[in-house]
């Protein structure tokens, strides 16, 4: 199906687009909005459509749900799930909040509306430093990714952080010595990393940041070259921005963004297939910290 007529499609249906980066290229040519974990989180707040596809993984679909009770919440797969969404359970919470009076439970976005729902804060990569800023608590519990924790860290000095051992299995399994490797193979070429690397890897980086915040941070280097250090998808979005400029990724690829396809996207305008649920009273407690992560970044 052409752009054009899924375009009308859609207005038909009463229905936006949304789409991570990280999917393929012909769905980010299709969608209304294409972003980062927040300004997806933030833009599903402010469109009027009733009907929102999220061209995303199961989180992402769910972030939605939960913030938008009344619209009707669609992901192209339902398979496609992030493994480090599930890396933390209820017990392990509950059991901090038990050690430290104080605790506050920070989640990144990249977790179950469970999860959420036993949380204090929601964060993204985006923006994990400033929510952890606007904390009065010393004690806080980062979950589920131990690596996002660890690198912004150091910004905390008199904050106590308890990790958990969750992690993101494509930007974990980067290490220092391919970054190393591209550096020394492409000299001059600055490095941008997401933070759910390792603190190692973040170490080499001249920018670490989210992948809105990476496409953003290209312009202000403005080198030919540039080494991209996150899931592959992002370079569709980087040289519609770029044309011109040269892109270089070690190999990282998220077998379940890509499980994520334009037919069903068409498939669910088509059928209405594929709407998601989340229990009203869990999303309810859900919503709470995923607000807060809203009001403080605006
Ligand atoms: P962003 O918040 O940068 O979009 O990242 C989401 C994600 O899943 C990274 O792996
Ligand atoms: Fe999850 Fe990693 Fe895929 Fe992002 S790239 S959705 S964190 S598995």
């Amino acid at each position: 199906m052409d752009l054009h007529t899924l375009d009308q499609l859609k207005k038909e249906k009463d229905c936006i687009l949304l789409a991570h980066y990280y999917v393929d290229g012909d769905v980010q040519a299709a969608a209304d909005y294409v972003g980062d974990s927040f300004t997806l989180a933030k833009t599903a707040t402010q469109v009027d459509a009733e009907h929102i596809i999220m061209a995303g993984v199961q989180f992402m679909g769910e972030t939605v749900k939960i913030l938008n009770p009344d619209k009707h919440v669609y992901l192209p797969d339902l398979e496609a799930d992030c493994p480090m969404a599930h890396m933390v359970d209820v017990d392990k919470i509950e059991a901090m909040r038990e050690k430290y009076d104080d605790l506050a439970v920070v989640c990144y976005v990249n977790s179950t509306a469970e999860i959420k729902a036993h949380s204090d804060y929601c964060c993204t990569s985006s923006n994990a430093a400033k929510i952890v800023a606007a904390i009065d608590s010393k004690h806080i519990f980062f979950i589920p990714d131990g690596n996002l924790g660890r690198n912004i860290q150091s910004q905390f000095p008199d904050k106590e952080f308890i990790f958990n051992d969750g992690c993101c299995p494509v930007h974990d399994e980067i290490s220092a010595e391919e970054i190393k490797s591209l550096k020394a193979q492409y000299p001059g070429a600055p490095v941008f990393v997401h933070p759910e690397c390792k603190p190692e890897v973040l170490a080499l980086a001249d920018y670490a940041g989210s992948t809105k915040g990476i496409l953003k941070a290209v312009a202000d280097f403005d080198k030919e070259t540039n080494i991209i250090v996150t899931e592959e998808g992002l370079l569709w979005e980087l040289e519609q921005t770029y044309p011109g400029k040269t892109f270089v990724f070690p190999d990282m690829i998220c077998e379940d963004m890509k499980k994520i396809t334009l037919e069903e996207v068409v498939d669910i305008l088509n059928t209405g297939k594929n709407e998601i649920d989340v229990d009203p009273k869990l999303a309810e407690r859900a919503k709470v910290p995923l607000d807060r992560m809203l009001d403080i970044c605006g």
